[in-house]
């Protein structure tokens, strides 16, 4: 198993480009199963995640075409040759349940294995079944799979969620362009994702209106057809790369930021005490501080436009280092705090209680070996290891590979000291 070696306490400089947003892409690329043409996703991520997905895609008869290190995808749905998603290749990703809602309206029919929970919480897919149900949709949830029916095709419904949930959201949404009638989500999720998705659906004849707001209406289309769409820019990395400044020090610029869509993040910062000039029209997003202290934060994590939770352990290890004690907030996953213990491990004082972290700031951080736990847990390891003093072991790093591209390339452009080390090296 591959770790990072992290030498901290440079400050950094230049400029880091932005990827494709993985989040994004998992949903961009379920949608190509909703139609027999061609569908070509640029500013594709080239991720473990995007891979696996690739992967399922495949083995239900898409015909993928996707170089590796390539930022172009082009898939074609023409003709499936299955539509049971297996165990083996569902558990590695949650999000590749969302296949369930293309194949259905499409086909009628669907296998495909419940993804089971994760090291952030249970979460359960019960406001995925209970949408599918509303349109109509038999399904039996039988030795850890889901199989869906809907002979006669979609319906068209009125479904109001009981609270936010991203993924619901878009797959109900996916399922609703080829259903038979109009479909209204109510409470549906803001994310900037759900935005992109619904850019993409549309640009494939789909007749939806209102992503964005929480109310979105879809009149459901017999087909839809091919696309090129150009994914949108990773809002989590964008917000992750100007944590590891605002911790490190320096002074960076990221480029191709999606900068509308950070405006939580960047108010965290700016109480912080960083210098965030974001300009939205050239998609640049420069952070600087050379010096300065930290101000102390509060957060509370929230559906967007809220402070996401995929930033939380990031700002988790920045407030780690600021002066004074800050109140962190979990509103959304109920075990999302496994990083505090290895943040602890490089000198931060962190107690948690319940949904709630207090982190008293502490003058310096010191290295030492720490593992990662899950994909954002891991990438607060490396802010915090860019910001302590020696060197500090990043182990399980494979976390990191699921959600972030060429991640030392980027950290070494700007002057950080971070090194792979495979298992074979040593
Ligand atoms: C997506 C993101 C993830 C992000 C999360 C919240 C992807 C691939 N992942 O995950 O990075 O952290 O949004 O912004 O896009 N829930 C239920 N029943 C359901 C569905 C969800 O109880 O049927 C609960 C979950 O357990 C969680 C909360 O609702 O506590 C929100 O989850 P949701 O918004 O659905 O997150 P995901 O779509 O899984």
């Amino acid at each position: 198993m591959d770790r990072l070696k992290i030498s901290g306490g440079k400050p950094l400089s230049g400029t880091i480009p932005i990827s494709g947003a993985k989040n994004s892409a998992l949903k961009l690329m379920a949608a190509a199963l909703l139609t027999p043409e061609p569908v070509t996703l640029t500013n594709m991520p080239n991720l473990a995640d995007t891979r696996f997905l690739s992967q399922l895609l495949s083995t239900l008869g898409v015909e993928v075409y996707w170089p590796k290190g390539d930022a172009t995808c082009h898939l074609n749905a023409a003709e499936l040759t299955s539509t049971i998603a297996p165990y083996e290749q569902v558990r590695k990703m949650r999000a590749s349940f969302n296949v369930l809602g293309p194949l259905l309206a499409r086909y009628g029919h669907a296998t495909v294995s419940l993804p089971g929970g994760c090291a952030i919480g249970a979460r359960p897919v019960d406001l995925h079944l209970k949408a599918f149900e509303a349109m109509g949709a038999d399904l039996l949830v039988e030795q850890g799979y889901v199989k869906a029916a809907a002979i006669h095709g979609l319906k068209g419904a009125h479904i109001v969620f009981p609270f936010v949930s991203v993924g619901a959201t878009e797959h109900a949404m996916l399922a609703a362009t080829l259903a038979n009638g109009e479909t209204v989500l109510e409470n549906a999720a803001r994310e900037p994702e759900i935005a992109d998705l619904a850019d993409c659906l549309n640009s494939m004849g789909a007749q939806g209106s209102g992503a964005g707001p929480a109310t979105i209406t879809i009149e459901g289309v017999e087909k839809l057809h091919g696309t090129t769409h150009d994914v949108m820019a990773d809002r989590i990395e964008a917000g992750t790369y100007a944590m590891v400044v605002a911790a490190a020090g320096g002074d960076v610029t990221l480029t191709n930021a999606p900068v509308a869509a950070l405006s939580a993040v960047n108010h965290a910062l700016r109480n912080a005490g960083i210098i965030v000039d974001a300009d939205k029209d050239a998609r640049t997003l420069r952070i600087q501080r050379n010096g300065s202290k930290l101000n102390a934060v509060n957060i509370d994590t929230a559906p967007h436009p809220g402070f996401p939770t995929d930033m939380q352990a990031q700002f988790m290890a920045l407030m780690s280092l600021a002066d004074g004690t800050s109140i962190i907030r979990e509103n959304i996953f109920e075990n999302r705090f496994m990083h505090a213990p290895e943040l602890s491990r490089l000198g931060a004082n962190i107690s948690v209680r319940g949904h709630e972290a207090i982190v008293k700031g502490v003058d310096a951080l010191k290295g030492a070996p720490v593992m990662a736990t899950d994909l954002r847990a891991s990438v607060s390891l490396v802010i915090a290891a860019l910001a302590a003093q020696g060197e500090t072991e990043v182990s399980r790093i494979y976390h990191l590979d699921r959600g972030f591209e060429r991640l030392e390339q980027k950290l070494t452009a700007v002057g950080a000291d971070v090194r792979r080390v495979s298992a074979e090296e040593e």
